[in-house]
């Protein structure tokens, strides 16, 4: 322990380096890093054509409900808050039985509406609660 001690300060501190080296970009704005991971869209897909596609069209183009994807998508989430869109997909929908859609479920579709829309996916997941106060971008 003796010889070690003068070099272990130093060990922690580049310890500590790394370690936020590797943590911060976690947190960083998902424009860069990707909004969602791709499982999170494949599982999302699924879930919309079991809950959301008889409404909303198979490819969202619309049917009885209003399409969910390009000019009508970004006119209602363009500029806003990923809470908008949360809320919609979680709380008011399906029409029928607005709320009934599990959380992860809610946030796997969320991550395949912005697929559909065109926002790139990345390593980091989606998620319903840090995420929600960043702003979609305006198209
Ligand atoms: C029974 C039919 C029906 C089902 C099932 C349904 N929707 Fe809807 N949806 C609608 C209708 C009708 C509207 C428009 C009326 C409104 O906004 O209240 C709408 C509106 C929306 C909107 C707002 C669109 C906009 O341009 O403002 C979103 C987002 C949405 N639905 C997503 C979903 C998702 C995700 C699911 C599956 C979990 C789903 N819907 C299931 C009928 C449905």
């Amino acid at each position: 322990m003796k010889k070690l001690s003068p070099v272990f300060p130093s060990l922690l501190i580049a310890a500590a380096i790394l370690f936020a080296a590797a943590v911060v970009p976690a947190y960083g704005a998902p424009e860069s890093s990707g909004w969602y991971t791709p499982e999170q869209a494949a599982s999302g897909a699924k879930a919309y054509q079991k809950t959301c596609a008889s409404c909303h069209g198979a490819n969202l183009e619309g049917a009885m409900g209003p399409a969910l994807v390009g000019k009508q998508f970004w006119l209602a989430y363009g500029g806003k808050k990923i809470s908008t869109l949360w809320s919609t997909v979680h709380t008011q929908m399906p029409m029928m039985a607005p709320g009934s859609i599990s959380v992860r479920n809610s946030i796997n579709i969320m991550a395949f509406l912005l697929q559909k829309n065109g926002l790139p996916s990345g390593s980091r997941p989606l998620d319903n609660t840090v995420d929600l106060s960043k702003a979609l971008p305006v198209k």
